[in-house]
């Protein structure tokens, strides 16, 4: 979703059909608690990531990060309880479906809907886009999570997901 042909204007402003936070429509539910990533984040934010096991040694969280937020049709929004980041999700546009990534929750607050509200975060930043299909890819080593998605109405689209580099690191 951030191989893109578009930088953030340079007034960083975001294009009309790009929503530069959560939709105002959301504040009042739980998805409302999350906001976009500031600077001041970040570093909170990778370490939620590590502590979920989120991070991958050929991913540069930090580069991640920058460049969903640099890109107009992505975002990574995140929730904080008293300072601290307790929850994230990415989210991104690639033209034709909506992707979130780094759904995570702090482990010591999981299970109090968190998970569920960031996933709700995403699917309100993706449909202000214009997106009218949310997907999702879940690591076969981490096929628990499944049943989370599924509880969302979520369910598995038949289709394997093939990749390959293109900047010839790997
Ligand atoms: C998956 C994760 C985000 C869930 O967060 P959470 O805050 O505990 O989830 P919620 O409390 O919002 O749960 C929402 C619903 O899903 C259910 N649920 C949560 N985790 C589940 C699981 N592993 N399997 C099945 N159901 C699950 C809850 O019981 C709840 O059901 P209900 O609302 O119908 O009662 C969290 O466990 C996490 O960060 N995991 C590590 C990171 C990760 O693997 N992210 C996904 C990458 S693809």
């Amino acid at each position: 979703m951030t191989a893109g042909r578009l930088e953030r204007p340079a007034d960083a402003s975001a294009p009309a059909s790009i929503p530069a936070s959560i939709p105002a429509s959301a504040p009042a539910s739980p998805a409302g608690r999350f906001r976009e990533v500031a600077d001041d984040d970040v570093e909170q934010v990778v370490g939620l990531w590590r502590a979920c096991g989120l991070t991958r040694p050929w991913n540069d969280p930090y580069a991640d990060v920058a460049e969903a937020r640099r890109n107009p049709t992505s975002t990574v929004l995140l929730a904080g309880e008293q300072g601290a980041v307790v929850a994230t999700v990415m989210a991104g546009t690639d033209g034709h479906r909506g992707w979130l990534y780094y759904v995570a929750v702090d482990p010591a607050a999981r299970g109090r809907g968190l998970g569920r509200a960031a996933v709700a975060a995403g699917e309100a930043w993706l449909r202000t886009a214009g997106v009218r299909k949310v997907q999702l890819m879940v690591r076969s080593t981490n096929a628990s999570v499944v049943g989370f998605y599924e509880r969302l109405g979520y369910a598995d689209q038949d289709t394997a997901v093939l990749g390959r580099w293109l900047d010839g690191s790997r």
